[in-house]
């Protein structure tokens, strides 16, 4: 795809037109574009109108939603597991320190199944409305598209452990990032492509109060001191206060992101940390430089994340209530 656009702008109609065809070699071959054709052949146009409601009322939904995908997936792959909430014998991973009082957009989520379970009883997995979902509220934000296989399965467990060791943290380092993603075969590129997603969304006081107070280097001073306004140095005041991952355009999926770490107002430790004199900061620039590229590569990045696979013998469901077995 040899499209351009200019530096920031990555407008809704560009986007629009920029349906990414993404080819996935080495990537779960059982997924397929055709899998409900059959069976709900009206899925996608319910997930995508469903998305744009809860988008509408607040985009920064849209933003949660695509996260809870990421930890989806990094976590025995996208099976559903992070909507199912406590039970007998079953710990959630919502309870996991990445996603404890983190993670949102759950009731969206419920919303869109819903009204899937409404169009085609007990057909579409959790795990493929999250998939759905995610490209759409993407798109919706002015982000690209991409075709999404599906046929993933529901698990009926879930694994706090996973979750603990598998997702990252606001302080990992460069290297344990690039660690996390090549654990799950993900190379540094799709890794800082991936990280793109932090184009929207927001983030709580207490994953960015060392890096605004003091305790980075590489940080922007007039924006560590606006920062510091909701977020000051003392533990306990304002750890739930909230700051754009994106300053600039909170709210717009575009490569503003990029332009932000270049200028050292990555929010993150980690953020930063994709652009501190390391082997992406090339990377960085072109992005910032270049939005199309930036959307081939996230686009394709998604389709690859999004064929991670539970283990073998993983049991298996189409849950009819995406927080609880059936
Ligand atoms: C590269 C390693 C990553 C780290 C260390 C990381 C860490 C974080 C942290 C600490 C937050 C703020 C959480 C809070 O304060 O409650 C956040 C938010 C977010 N992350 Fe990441 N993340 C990473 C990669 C990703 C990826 C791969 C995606 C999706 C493809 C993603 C999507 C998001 C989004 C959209 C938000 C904002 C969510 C909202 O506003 O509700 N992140 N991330």
């Amino acid at each position: 795809m040899a499209a351009i656009f200019p530096a920031r702008i990555f407008s809704l109609a560009a986007a629009a037109a920029l349906l990414i065809a993404v080819s996935c070699p080495g990537c779960d071959a059982a997924l397929s574009t055709k899998y409900y054709d059959k069976t709900c052949p009206g899925l996608q146009p319910v997930v995508r109108s469903a998305i744009a409601q809860v988008v509408a009322a607040d985009p920064r939904t849209g933003a949660s939603v695509l996260r809870l995908f990421f930890h989806d997936c990094f976590v025995n792959g996208c099976d559903g597991s992070v909507l199912l909430d406590d039970a007998p014998g079953l710990t959630a991973e919502k309870a996991a320190g990445p996603n404890l009082g983190s993670l949102r957009g759950f009731e969206a989520v419920d919303a869109v199944k819903a009204r899937v379970e409404a169009a085609c009883k007990a057909t579409v997995s959790c795990a493929d409305i999250l998939a759905l979902a995610s490209r759409d509220a993407v798109s919706l934000l002015g982000g690209p598209t991409w075709t999404v296989k599906l046929g993933r399965k529901d698990a009926r467990t879930a694994s706090q452990a996973a979750a603990n060791a598998n997702l990252p943290g606001p302080g990992a380092s460069l290297a344990s990032q690039l660690a996390s993603f090549a654990a799950k075969g993900l190379s540094a590129r799709d890794m800082t492509a991936l990280a793109g997603a932090h184009t929207v969304g927001r983030a709580r006081c207490q994953t960015f109060r060392g890096r605004v107070n003091g305790g980075d280097a590489n940080v922007n001073a007039t924006f560590a001191t606006q920062l510091q306004q909701g977020c000051p140095a003392a533990n306990g005041v304002g750890d739930s206060s909230l700051a754009p991952l994106d300053a600039e355009t909170p709210d717009v999926f575009d490569n503003g992101y990029f332009l932000g770490l270049a200028q050292q107002r990555g929010l993150l430790h980690s953020d930063q940390e994709l652009f501190s004199g390391g082997s992406q900061d090339a990377l960085v620039r072109k992005y910032g430089g270049n939005a199309g590229m930036f959307a081939n590569d996230f686009a394709r990045a998604m389709v690859k994340m999004g064929s991670l696979e539970p283990a073998a013998g993983t049991p298996v469901e189409v849950r009819i209530n995406c927080r609880k077995p059936n």
